[in-house]
Protein backbone atom coordinates (compact mmCIF):
# COMPACT_ATOMS: atom_id res chain seq x y z
CA UNK A 1 0.00 0.00 0.00
CA UNK A 2 1.20 3.45 -1.19
CA UNK A 3 1.85 5.94 1.92
CA UNK A 4 0.48 8.97 1.05
CA UNK A 5 1.30 11.36 3.66
CA UNK A 6 3.04 14.60 3.36
CA UNK A 7 3.94 17.15 5.34
CA UNK A 8 3.14 20.92 5.22
CA UNK A 9 3.33 24.18 8.05
CA UNK A 10 4.45 22.12 10.64
CA UNK A 11 1.30 19.25 10.25
CA UNK A 12 1.60 15.75 9.35
CA UNK A 13 -1.28 15.31 6.85
CA UNK A 14 -2.46 11.76 5.61
CA UNK A 15 -2.81 12.78 1.76
CA UNK A 16 -1.25 14.89 -1.05
CA UNK A 17 -4.78 16.23 -1.19
CA UNK A 18 -6.13 19.53 0.64
CA UNK A 19 -9.74 21.24 -0.32
CA UNK A 20 -8.31 24.85 -0.51
CA UNK A 21 -10.81 28.17 0.13
CA UNK A 22 -14.63 27.80 -1.06
CA UNK A 23 -17.80 27.92 -0.34
CA UNK A 24 -18.46 24.17 -0.39
CA UNK A 25 -16.51 23.50 3.10
CA UNK A 26 -19.36 26.14 4.43
CA UNK A 27 -21.75 23.49 5.11
CA UNK A 28 -20.63 20.50 7.51
CA UNK A 29 -22.15 17.86 5.84
CA UNK A 30 -19.48 18.59 3.26
CA UNK A 31 -16.48 19.18 5.64
CA UNK A 32 -17.81 15.21 6.42
CA UNK A 33 -17.60 14.22 3.09
CA UNK A 34 -14.11 16.03 2.04
CA UNK A 35 -12.79 13.58 4.90
CA UNK A 36 -14.31 10.45 3.97
CA UNK A 37 -12.85 11.20 0.33
CA UNK A 38 -9.86 11.80 1.72
CA UNK A 39 -8.84 15.47 1.96
CA UNK A 40 -5.81 15.74 4.28
CA UNK A 41 -6.88 19.02 5.71
CA UNK A 42 -9.53 21.90 4.46
CA UNK A 43 -9.28 25.25 4.16
CA UNK A 44 -11.84 27.35 4.85
CA UNK A 45 -13.39 30.47 2.76
CA UNK A 46 -12.31 33.91 3.96
CA UNK A 47 -13.15 36.51 5.96
CA UNK A 48 -12.01 39.87 4.76
CA UNK A 49 -10.49 42.83 5.91
CA UNK A 50 -13.13 44.81 4.63
CA UNK A 51 -15.47 42.77 7.00
CA UNK A 52 -14.20 42.77 9.81
CA UNK A 53 -13.35 46.78 9.94
CA UNK A 54 -16.43 47.32 8.73
CA UNK A 55 -17.96 44.83 11.89
CA UNK A 56 -15.34 46.66 14.43
CA UNK A 57 -16.96 50.10 13.31
CA UNK A 58 -20.28 49.02 13.29
CA UNK A 59 -19.50 48.24 16.74
CA UNK A 60 -17.83 51.33 18.14
CA UNK A 61 -20.13 53.39 16.27
CA UNK A 62 -23.25 51.08 17.89
CA UNK A 63 -21.26 51.73 21.82
CA UNK A 64 -20.84 55.60 21.21
CA UNK A 65 -24.47 56.18 19.85
CA UNK A 66 -22.75 58.49 17.24
CA UNK A 67 -23.23 60.36 14.36
CA UNK A 68 -24.25 59.48 10.94
CA UNK A 69 -20.35 60.10 9.11
CA UNK A 70 -20.53 56.21 10.01
CA UNK A 71 -23.21 55.64 7.56
CA UNK A 72 -22.07 57.73 5.43
CA UNK A 73 -18.58 56.56 4.86
CA UNK A 74 -19.61 53.11 4.23
CA UNK A 75 -20.37 54.65 0.61
CA UNK A 76 -17.22 52.50 -0.76
CA UNK A 77 -17.35 49.94 1.13
CA UNK A 78 -19.44 46.21 -0.03
CA UNK A 79 -22.47 45.94 1.74
CA UNK A 80 -22.05 43.83 4.40
CA UNK A 81 -24.96 41.79 3.50
CA UNK A 82 -22.74 40.44 0.66
CA UNK A 83 -20.24 38.38 3.07
CA UNK A 84 -21.34 35.46 3.44
CA UNK A 85 -20.24 34.91 6.81
CA UNK A 86 -19.91 37.49 10.10
CA UNK A 87 -17.48 37.26 12.52
CA UNK A 88 -19.31 35.14 15.24
CA UNK A 89 -20.74 32.76 12.62
CA UNK A 90 -17.43 32.34 11.03
CA UNK A 91 -15.99 30.86 14.73
CA UNK A 92 -19.18 29.14 15.80
CA UNK A 93 -18.74 27.19 12.05
CA UNK A 94 -14.55 27.23 12.74
CA UNK A 95 -15.27 25.12 16.01
CA UNK A 96 -18.50 22.91 14.46
CA UNK A 97 -15.89 21.51 11.88
CA UNK A 98 -12.95 21.03 13.53
CA UNK A 99 -15.77 18.68 16.49
CA UNK A 100 -16.64 17.04 13.00
CA UNK A 101 -13.54 15.59 11.58
CA UNK A 102 -10.10 14.35 12.65
CA UNK A 103 -8.68 16.72 9.57
CA UNK A 104 -6.73 20.11 10.11
CA UNK A 105 -8.85 22.70 9.26
CA UNK A 106 -7.12 25.74 8.52
CA UNK A 107 -8.66 29.24 8.99
CA UNK A 108 -8.56 32.15 6.15
CA UNK A 109 -7.82 35.88 6.86
CA UNK A 110 -8.31 37.75 3.14
CA UNK A 111 -6.94 41.15 3.12
CA UNK A 112 -4.96 43.62 1.79
CA UNK A 113 -2.69 46.54 4.25
CA UNK A 114 -1.74 45.68 7.70
CA UNK A 115 -4.58 47.12 10.60
CA UNK A 116 -6.15 46.16 13.53
CA UNK A 117 -8.44 43.48 11.69
CA UNK A 118 -5.73 40.97 11.64
CA UNK A 119 -6.45 39.99 15.46
CA UNK A 120 -8.88 38.15 14.02
CA UNK A 121 -6.25 35.49 13.42
CA UNK A 122 -5.57 34.68 17.30
CA UNK A 123 -9.42 34.40 17.63
CA UNK A 124 -9.41 31.77 14.90
CA UNK A 125 -6.33 30.23 16.71
CA UNK A 126 -8.55 29.99 19.88
CA UNK A 127 -11.15 28.82 17.83
CA UNK A 128 -9.32 25.97 16.84
CA UNK A 129 -7.66 26.27 13.66
CA UNK A 130 -4.48 24.45 12.80
CA UNK A 131 -3.10 27.10 11.02
CA UNK A 132 -4.10 30.47 9.36
CA UNK A 133 -3.91 31.40 5.84
CA UNK A 134 -3.33 34.68 4.67
CA UNK A 135 -4.84 35.31 1.47
CA UNK A 136 -3.38 38.61 0.32
CA UNK A 137 -5.50 39.98 -2.64
CA UNK A 138 -3.66 43.24 -3.36
CA UNK A 139 -3.84 45.41 -6.65
CA UNK A 140 -1.52 48.23 -7.71
CA UNK A 141 -3.86 51.17 -9.26
CA UNK A 142 -2.00 54.05 -7.89
CA UNK A 143 0.76 55.13 -9.86
CA UNK A 144 2.62 56.62 -7.08
CA UNK A 145 3.31 53.51 -5.21
CA UNK A 146 6.14 51.55 -5.71
CA UNK A 147 6.37 47.44 -6.11
CA UNK A 148 9.22 47.97 -3.57
CA UNK A 149 6.38 49.77 -1.13
CA UNK A 150 3.59 47.11 -1.72
CA UNK A 151 6.33 44.55 -0.70
CA UNK A 152 7.02 46.08 2.62
CA UNK A 153 3.14 46.43 2.88
CA UNK A 154 2.93 42.63 2.57
CA UNK A 155 5.70 41.84 4.91
CA UNK A 156 4.32 44.26 7.80
CA UNK A 157 0.95 42.67 7.00
CA UNK A 158 2.50 39.05 7.12
CA UNK A 159 4.79 39.95 10.48
CA UNK A 160 1.26 41.26 12.15
CA UNK A 161 -0.34 37.87 11.72
CA UNK A 162 2.36 35.52 12.60
CA UNK A 163 3.23 37.85 15.83
CA UNK A 164 -0.48 37.80 16.86
CA UNK A 165 -0.39 33.70 16.57
CA UNK A 166 1.33 30.92 17.57
CA UNK A 167 -0.35 28.44 14.82
CA UNK A 168 1.49 28.03 11.43
CA UNK A 169 0.47 30.78 8.73
CA UNK A 170 0.83 30.40 5.18
CA UNK A 171 0.63 33.23 2.78
CA UNK A 172 -1.73 33.11 -0.46
CA UNK A 173 0.26 34.66 -2.99
CA UNK A 174 -0.06 36.45 -6.23
CA UNK A 175 2.30 35.53 -8.95
CA UNK A 176 2.77 39.27 -9.99
CA UNK A 177 5.83 40.15 -8.30
CA UNK A 178 9.21 40.81 -9.98
CA UNK A 179 11.50 38.29 -7.90
CA UNK A 180 9.64 35.72 -6.60
CA UNK A 181 12.48 34.24 -5.05
CA UNK A 182 13.33 37.24 -3.22
CA UNK A 183 10.30 37.83 -1.66
CA UNK A 184 9.74 34.20 -0.52
CA UNK A 185 12.77 34.47 0.96
CA UNK A 186 11.71 37.85 2.95
CA UNK A 187 8.74 36.13 4.24
CA UNK A 188 10.58 33.28 5.66
CA UNK A 189 12.12 35.72 7.62
CA UNK A 190 9.21 37.34 9.15
CA UNK A 191 7.50 34.13 10.14
CA UNK A 192 5.55 32.55 7.42
CA UNK A 193 5.78 28.86 7.51
CA UNK A 194 4.29 28.24 3.82
CA UNK A 195 3.44 29.78 0.41
CA UNK A 196 0.06 29.32 -1.59
CA UNK A 197 0.92 29.62 -5.68
CA UNK A 198 -1.36 31.21 -6.30
CA UNK A 199 -4.17 33.33 -5.94
CA UNK A 200 -6.46 33.62 -8.48
CA UNK A 201 -7.22 36.82 -10.10
CA UNK A 202 -10.72 37.92 -11.08
CA UNK A 203 -10.18 40.31 -13.52
CA UNK A 204 -13.87 41.52 -14.59
CA UNK A 205 -15.14 41.46 -17.98
CA UNK A 206 -16.48 43.78 -20.14
CA UNK A 207 -20.17 44.40 -21.65
CA UNK A 208 -19.69 46.29 -24.95
CA UNK A 209 -23.93 46.28 -25.39
CA UNK A 210 -24.89 48.17 -22.02
CA UNK A 211 -21.02 49.44 -21.63
CA UNK A 212 -21.01 48.24 -18.10
CA UNK A 213 -17.69 46.09 -16.69
CA UNK A 214 -19.11 43.12 -14.13
CA UNK A 215 -17.06 40.80 -12.26
CA UNK A 216 -17.11 37.33 -13.26
CA UNK A 217 -15.84 33.88 -11.95
CA UNK A 218 -14.74 30.88 -13.92
CA UNK A 219 -13.66 27.53 -12.72
CA UNK A 220 -10.09 26.70 -13.33
CA UNK A 221 -8.60 24.55 -16.22
CA UNK A 222 -5.60 22.78 -15.70
CA UNK A 223 -3.78 24.64 -18.17
CA UNK A 224 -2.95 27.22 -14.77
CA UNK A 225 -1.84 24.96 -13.44
CA UNK A 226 1.58 25.56 -15.42
CA UNK A 227 3.01 28.60 -13.69
CA UNK A 228 2.39 26.82 -10.42
CA UNK A 229 4.44 23.93 -11.06
CA UNK A 230 6.91 26.45 -12.92
CA UNK A 231 7.65 28.51 -9.75
CA UNK A 232 7.30 26.16 -7.03
CA UNK A 233 9.94 24.24 -9.04
CA UNK A 234 12.75 26.93 -9.44
CA UNK A 235 11.96 27.53 -4.99
CA UNK A 236 12.01 24.57 -3.96
CA UNK A 237 14.73 23.58 -1.98
CA UNK A 238 16.31 26.99 -1.93
CA UNK A 239 14.56 27.62 1.65
CA UNK A 240 12.45 26.10 4.36
CA UNK A 241 9.14 27.60 3.88
CA UNK A 242 6.60 24.85 2.59
CA UNK A 243 4.79 25.24 -0.84
CA UNK A 244 1.75 24.32 -1.61
CA UNK A 245 -0.16 24.48 -5.14
CA UNK A 246 -3.66 25.94 -5.58
CA UNK A 247 -4.98 26.64 -9.48
CA UNK A 248 -5.82 24.22 -11.93
CA UNK A 249 -5.44 21.51 -9.94
CA UNK A 250 -8.16 18.90 -11.20
CA UNK A 251 -6.74 15.13 -11.81
CA UNK A 252 -4.21 12.37 -10.41
CA UNK A 253 -1.54 13.60 -13.03
CA UNK A 254 -2.00 17.48 -11.45
CA UNK A 255 -1.50 16.44 -8.09
CA UNK A 256 1.49 14.13 -9.08
CA UNK A 257 3.38 17.05 -10.88
CA UNK A 258 2.76 19.42 -7.87
CA UNK A 259 4.28 16.90 -5.53
CA UNK A 260 7.05 16.15 -8.14
CA UNK A 261 7.63 19.90 -8.35
CA UNK A 262 8.45 20.24 -5.04
CA UNK A 263 4.55 21.16 -3.09
CA UNK A 264 4.42 19.59 -0.06
CA UNK A 265 0.57 19.61 -0.74
CA UNK A 266 -1.84 20.47 -3.79
CA UNK A 267 -5.33 22.46 -3.32
CA UNK A 268 -8.88 21.63 -4.77
CA UNK A 269 -11.51 23.57 -5.09
CA UNK A 270 -12.78 24.26 -9.01
CA UNK A 271 -12.26 20.05 -9.31
CA UNK A 272 -15.01 19.52 -6.66
CA UNK A 273 -17.52 22.22 -7.70
CA UNK A 274 -17.54 20.33 -11.02
CA UNK A 275 -17.14 16.70 -10.31
CA UNK A 276 -18.22 16.38 -6.60
CA UNK A 277 -16.46 16.01 -3.44
CA UNK A 278 -16.42 12.49 -4.17
CA UNK A 279 -13.61 13.36 -7.12
CA UNK A 280 -10.67 13.29 -4.37
CA UNK A 281 -11.25 9.76 -3.85
CA UNK A 282 -11.06 8.94 -7.00
CA UNK A 283 -8.00 11.24 -7.61
CA UNK A 284 -6.37 9.02 -4.88
CA UNK A 285 -7.42 5.55 -6.41
CA UNK A 286 -5.60 6.94 -9.48
CA UNK A 287 -2.43 7.97 -8.20
CA UNK A 288 -2.26 4.95 -6.12
CA UNK A 289 -2.32 2.87 -9.33
CA UNK A 290 0.00 5.19 -11.04
CA UNK A 291 2.81 4.66 -8.32
CA UNK A 292 2.04 0.75 -7.68
CA UNK A 293 2.65 0.31 -11.40
CA UNK A 294 6.15 2.21 -11.00
CA UNK A 295 7.30 0.90 -7.63
CA UNK A 296 6.86 3.47 -5.70
CA UNK A 297 6.82 2.63 -2.05
CA UNK A 298 5.43 6.25 -0.75
CA UNK A 299 4.07 9.51 -2.48
CA UNK A 300 7.24 11.80 -0.83
CA UNK A 301 9.85 9.82 -2.59
CA UNK A 302 8.59 11.89 -5.42
CA UNK A 303 8.86 15.28 -3.78
CA UNK A 304 10.89 18.05 -6.03
CA UNK A 305 12.04 14.82 -8.22
CA UNK A 306 11.26 17.41 -11.11
CA UNK A 307 12.29 20.52 -9.34
CA UNK A 308 14.91 22.93 -10.70
CA UNK A 309 17.61 21.72 -8.53
CA UNK A 310 16.88 18.15 -9.78
CA UNK A 311 16.88 18.20 -13.61
CA UNK A 312 20.48 17.98 -14.89
CA UNK A 313 19.25 20.37 -17.72
CA UNK A 314 17.56 23.85 -15.73
CA UNK A 315 17.25 25.51 -19.40
CA UNK A 316 13.23 24.47 -19.58
CA UNK A 317 12.87 26.64 -16.22
CA UNK A 318 14.87 29.93 -17.46
CA UNK A 319 15.51 32.02 -20.31
CA UNK A 320 16.60 29.32 -22.33
CA UNK A 321 13.27 27.74 -22.31
CA UNK A 322 11.69 31.00 -23.84
CA UNK A 323 13.76 31.18 -26.50
CA UNK A 324 13.74 27.49 -27.41
CA UNK A 325 9.79 27.35 -27.52
CA UNK A 326 9.41 30.25 -30.07
CA UNK A 327 12.01 29.26 -32.13
CA UNK A 328 10.51 25.51 -31.82
CA UNK A 329 6.98 27.21 -33.08
CA UNK A 330 8.39 28.94 -35.56
CA UNK A 331 10.34 26.02 -37.41
CA UNK A 332 6.85 23.90 -37.26
CA UNK A 333 5.09 27.03 -38.73
CA UNK A 334 7.43 26.78 -41.42
CA UNK A 335 7.38 23.28 -41.66
CA UNK A 336 3.54 23.23 -42.68
CA UNK A 337 4.28 26.06 -44.57
CA UNK A 338 5.65 24.11 -47.62
C1 LIG B 1 -16.59 29.75 -5.64
C2 LIG B 1 -15.19 30.01 -5.13
C3 LIG B 1 -15.00 30.73 -3.97
C4 LIG B 1 -13.71 30.98 -3.49
N1 LIG B 1 -13.54 31.67 -2.32
C5 LIG B 1 -12.27 31.86 -1.85
C6 LIG B 1 -12.06 32.52 -0.62
O1 LIG B 1 -12.98 32.90 0.11
N2 LIG B 1 -10.77 32.72 -0.23
C7 LIG B 1 -9.70 32.28 -0.96
O2 LIG B 1 -8.55 32.45 -0.55
N3 LIG B 1 -9.88 31.65 -2.13
C8 LIG B 1 -11.13 31.44 -2.60
N4 LIG B 1 -11.31 30.79 -3.78
C9 LIG B 1 -10.12 30.40 -4.57
C10 LIG B 1 -9.79 28.92 -4.37
O3 LIG B 1 -9.46 28.67 -3.02
C11 LIG B 1 -8.62 28.47 -5.24
O4 LIG B 1 -7.42 29.08 -4.80
C12 LIG B 1 -8.79 28.82 -6.70
O5 LIG B 1 -10.11 28.52 -7.14
C13 LIG B 1 -7.82 28.01 -7.57
O6 LIG B 1 -7.94 26.64 -7.36
P1 LIG B 1 -8.77 25.67 -8.33
O7 LIG B 1 -8.12 25.69 -9.65
O8 LIG B 1 -8.68 24.32 -7.68
O9 LIG B 1 -10.16 26.20 -8.37
C14 LIG B 1 -12.58 30.51 -4.23
C15 LIG B 1 -12.80 29.77 -5.41
C16 LIG B 1 -14.08 29.50 -5.86
C17 LIG B 1 -14.25 28.67 -7.12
Amino acid sequence: MIDFSTQYLGLKLNGPIVVSSTPLSESIDNVRRMEDAGASAIVLTSLFEEQLELESRALDEDLSRGTESFAESLGYLPDLDDYRMTQEVYLEHLRRAKAAVAIPIMASLNGATPGGWVRFAKDMEQAGADAIELNTYALATDKSQTSAELELQLLDLVASVTHAVKAPVAVKLSRSFTSLPHLVSRLEDVGARGVVLFNRFYQPDFDIETLEVRPTLHFSTPSELLSRLHWAAILYGHMNIDLAITGGVHSAEDVLKGIMAGAGITMMASALHIHGIEHIGRVLADMRYWLEKREYASLWETRGCLSRRSVPDTSPFDRGNYIKTLSSYSLRQTVAAF
